[in-house]
């Protein structure tokens, strides 16, 4: 068996399928460097036939990228592979993932489909997708709830078509660990050619059992594992790319096997996809939560400092803690700029845009000393959005707040290129800078969520506010970062309604 992990991250396809987390071309093109960066093997980019946005994402990506596979997700139709098959032509390296529902549930309420009907639809589509590439993985949507017998049939069927990776997803997170285990062991003995394929899991965090259940899958021999930065993912999210990565690459010893994963690339590829998708880390998160490596104890600390190891089991810088460097000051120059862009996998496409960039940072670097890497991809989040998907923008704001007064804001809006000027009062400065932007907008939105967290440490650094809100059942997270919090939260504020204003409708593969 081979002593090689494949790590299949689908931070750009189920990650994106988080309520909120929907993520424009040019953020999942930076997503998909920093995840070549970190020598993932196979990305996946997004589902191609969902929309034209997701087409020319997962296209994007397919141009980009030459170290990991480009992979698009593709109902077992045929619309959906040739979609997924034009997608990823230009990949140096591209592979087709197609799937179709395997439980009876599924099949009988889902799909009004016969079992002999879905082994039928499910060969189809890999001869259809062995017209693109012969890397085609495939699916047992709700793996984890179908029988063993049908799966072993239909498994049989999908390799003799020419399916390389056979993955066996556990879609609503129902398993356990020794059973799901038992499933890839039986299923590797079972079925006719199984040391032909790579065998693959995916699974939900529903029950909280993702991550073990996907070690429990490897020791039973599965070598590849599809997983999300920071466990992102439809409902509770998926198993979580760094637990994974460092669990197999701690515990050699258990696993017998390792991934080819640069772990120092691990935490920056979990703060750019918190600061794009808007979704914190929780502190205690293993390996990229701020205080995974933090001792509070008097006891501990005292042990770490006379020997690391008595209380780590791992090496903070290992994981790319502490690599965040100090980059810019506010003497920099624009090709140390450029090139510090061009390091941390920021595209600038002219001149105009980096003379722009250029400008916003020296405004930065006036209110700020230190310039880290993080607040550089903060600043560049706002610059990759076209006029189009930027109806409104805040032009000038002015907040009042004292002790015993009745806070104030009072704002500039441009809304589909005119200015408009709105004030109001609010029980303080944040909400009052919601009701002012709302007098204009009028939006009929519901307020889900609001969070500030401060991008790098210190009392100057910025803070990044995120805010989610909710219309006739579509949820979008906007998110805005400014020295200012009051500022960065309008900013927020705006950019979620931006988001509802560019009513892109997509499909959900799973519907
Ligand atoms: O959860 C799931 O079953 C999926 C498949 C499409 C692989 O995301
Ligand atoms: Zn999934």
């Amino acid at each position: 068996m081979s002593d090689q992990l494949i790590i299949f991250d689908t931070t750009l396809r189920d990650g994106e399928q988080s309520p909120g987390a929907s993520m424009t071309r040019d953020e999942k093109l930076r997503i998909a460097r920093q995840l070549e960066r970190m020598r993932v093997n196979v990305i996946e980019a997004g589902f191609a036939a969902a929309s034209n946005g997701d087409f020319e994402a997962v296209r994007s990506i397919a141009e980009a990228i030459t170290e990991s596979t480009v992979c698009s997700l593709a109902r077992a139709n045929e619309n959906d592979i040739r979609r997924a098959g034009e997608a990823i032509a230009p990949a140096a390296m591209g592979r087709i993932h197609t799937f179709i529902a395997t439980s009876p549930i599924h099949m009988e309420k889902k799909l009004r489909m016969s079992p002999d009907q879905v082994v039928e639809q499910a060969v189809k589509a890999i001869r259809w997708a062995a017209e693109y590439t012969d890397d085609i993985e495939f699916s047992a949507e709700d793996a984890g709830r179908s029988e063993i017998d049908f799966l072993c049939r239909i498994f049989d069927a999908v390799i003799k078509a020419g399916a390389r990776t056979i993955n066996v997803p556990d879609t609503v997170g129902y398993n356990v660990p020794d059973q799901f285990a038992a499933t890839i062991r039986s299923l590797i003995e079972r079925v006719p050619d199984a040391d032909k394929v790579v065998w693959s899991v995916h699974c939900h965090n529903d029950l909280g059992l993702a991550v073990a259940n996907s070690l429990a899958a490897v020791q039973a021999g599965a070598r590849q594992v599809e997983c999300t930065i920071n466990g992102l993912g439809e409902r509770a999210g998926n198993a979580s790319l760094e637990e994974i990565v460092m669990a197999v690459r701690t515990r050699r010893d258990v696993f017998k096997c390792d991934t080819r994963i640069d772990t120092t690339q691990i935490v920056p590829a979990s703060k750019l996809v918190s600061g794009v998708t808007g979704f914190p880390v929780q502190p205690n998160k293993a390996i990229v939560g701020a205080n995974a490596f933090s001792h509070e104890s008097g006891i501990h600390q005292d042990g770490v400092l006379k020997h690391r190891e008595t209380y780590e089991i791992m090496r903070a810088e290992d994981v790319g803690w502490g690599a965040n460097k100090l980059v810019l000051g506010k003497h920099s120059g624009r090709n140390a700029f450029r090139s510090r862009l061009q390091e941390i996998g920021i595209v600038i496409d002219s001149e105009e845009q980096l003379n722009n960039a250029f400008t916003r940072f020296k405004e930065l670097a006036d209110k700020k000393h230190e310039i880290f890497d993080e607040d550089l991809h903060a600043m560049m989040s706002d610059d990759f959005t076209t006029p189009e998907q930027e109806h409104y923008r805040l032009v000038a704001s002015r907040f009042h707040s004292e002790t015993g007064e009745t806070p104030e804001a009072s704002i500039t809006l441009s809304a589909g290129g005119k200015e408009i000027h709105a004030s109001a009062e609010g029980s303080g400065p944040v909400d009052a800078a919601f009701k002012a932007i709302e007098s204009v907008a009028k939006s009929g939105t519901e307020l889900l969520l609001y969070s500030v967290n401060a991008i790098t440490t210190g009392t100057d650094a910025q803070g990044e506010v995120t805010v989610r809100l909710a219309r006739e059942g579509r949820i979008v997270n906007g998110q805005g970062a400014d020295t200012d919090i009051i500022v960065a939260s309008a900013k927020a504020y705006l950019n979620a309604l931006n988001k509802l204003h560019d009513n892109v409708q997509r499909l959900n593969p799973q519907v």
